[in-house]
């Protein structure tokens, strides 16, 4: 008699969770991005929720929890109900590196979430002011080596793809330079413009509208090969200065552990027709965004791509001695 209670609940719960992923979405969706608005994230996020909705019919919200270079937002939504309507705009600092950055964080990038599916990955650009006096990024370090720990680069806080890259730039360029963290890209580059900080990182989609507008400029970029398009005359790091050296950043979308599979099915479908429009896509090529092939973007390779940047970032912080303190 008790199994067949035991049976019954059982069967009634499964059959509420499919009746609820049968009528999803019933109402607006939100998007967690961990930084603050205006920065790289932020607005990759919102021109996918835009092309997305669309496709499901459903508003979906940016929700701007900024802070501790994406962990605060994160432990949020690792902690918000696994009922498809919260997700987390996650990407390659706080979902990759940030195990082995922070001792104390409350959610495992990969137990603690679902991955729903990867967006295209976005390389970087190291930045000055129009007026700077580093005309390249060979400028910049032979004075980082002639006046140790003067020049100073300002980030989207700790941990965060800005932080990341210029730690590891410096980490192989053999230089100290003093990062000054924000609570995204965005006030970062507000400062980089007035002056306060020397020079950042930051991802080509949102720094290209700052240099075509003449405010800053581009003196490095992280991609293997040059960017003629986007950033005419701007060598890679890696031509001749800083040999290999690469990176991009990457970004996805998360679920709490435990949403329907079929809700992420569905979001995943939905993204992927969205990928269809050329024109989209193509737009975000011209800023410099670098699209990948159509299994990337898929939850199982998204979800084995980040446990594996996990073990990747382990080594990488710990060869380059990247500390938060
Ligand atoms: C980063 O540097 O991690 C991002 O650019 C942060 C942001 O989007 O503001």
């Amino acid at each position: 008699m008790k199994l067949v209670k035991t049976l019954s609940a059982i069967g009634l719960a499964l059959a509420a969770q499919l009746a609820h992923a049968q009528a999803w979405p019933e109402r607006t969706l939100t998007w967690v991005v961990p930084f603050a608005a205006g920065g790289p994230t932020d607005a990759m996020a919102r021109d996918i929720a835009d092309k997305l909705g669309k496709q499901i019919g459903q508003t979906i919200i940016i929700e701007n929890a900024a802070g501790a270079g994406g962990t605060i937002g994160a432990t949020k939504v690792s902690k918000a109900s696994p009922d498809g309507y919260t997700f987390l705009v996650g990407h390659m600092g706080y979902m990759g590196a940030g195990p082995s950055l922070y001792k104390k964080l409350s959610y495992d990038p990969v137990k603690s979430f679902e991955a729903v599916f990867r967006f295209p990955d976005t390389p970087l650009v190291m930045l000055v002011g129009a007026n700077s006096r580093f005309k390249s990024a060979a400028d910049l370090i032979a004075e980082a080596k002639s006046k140790p720990g003067t020049i100073n680069f300002g980030n989207a806080g700790v941990g965060s793809t800005s932080h990341l890259i210029a730690a590891l730039f410096e980490a192989k360029a053999g230089i100290n330079v003093q990062p000054v963290s924000y609570k995204g890209a965005a006030p970062a580059m507000n400062d980089l413009i007035g002056g306060q900080v020397d020079a950042m990182f930051d991802q080509s989609n949102t720094a290209l509208p700052q240099v075509q507008g003449g405010r800053l400029r581009a003196i490095a970029l992280t991609s293997l090969t040059p960017m003629p398009q986007q950033y005419p005359g701007v060598a890679p790091l890696a031509d001749k200065i800083l040999p290999g050296f690469e990176a991009a950043t990457w970004y996805g979308l998360y679920a709490p552990a435990g949403t329907p599979k079929d809700i992420v099915q569905k979001m995943h479908q939905a993204y992927m027709k969205a990928l269809s429009d050329k024109a989209w896509t193509a737009k975000m090529s011209s800023l410099g965004i670098h699209l990948l092939s159509d299994a990337q973007y898929g939850p199982d390779a998204f979800a084995k791509h980040t446990a594996s940047e996990v073990e990747k970032w382990r080594k990488v912080v710990s060869d380059a001695k990247i500390s938060i303190d």
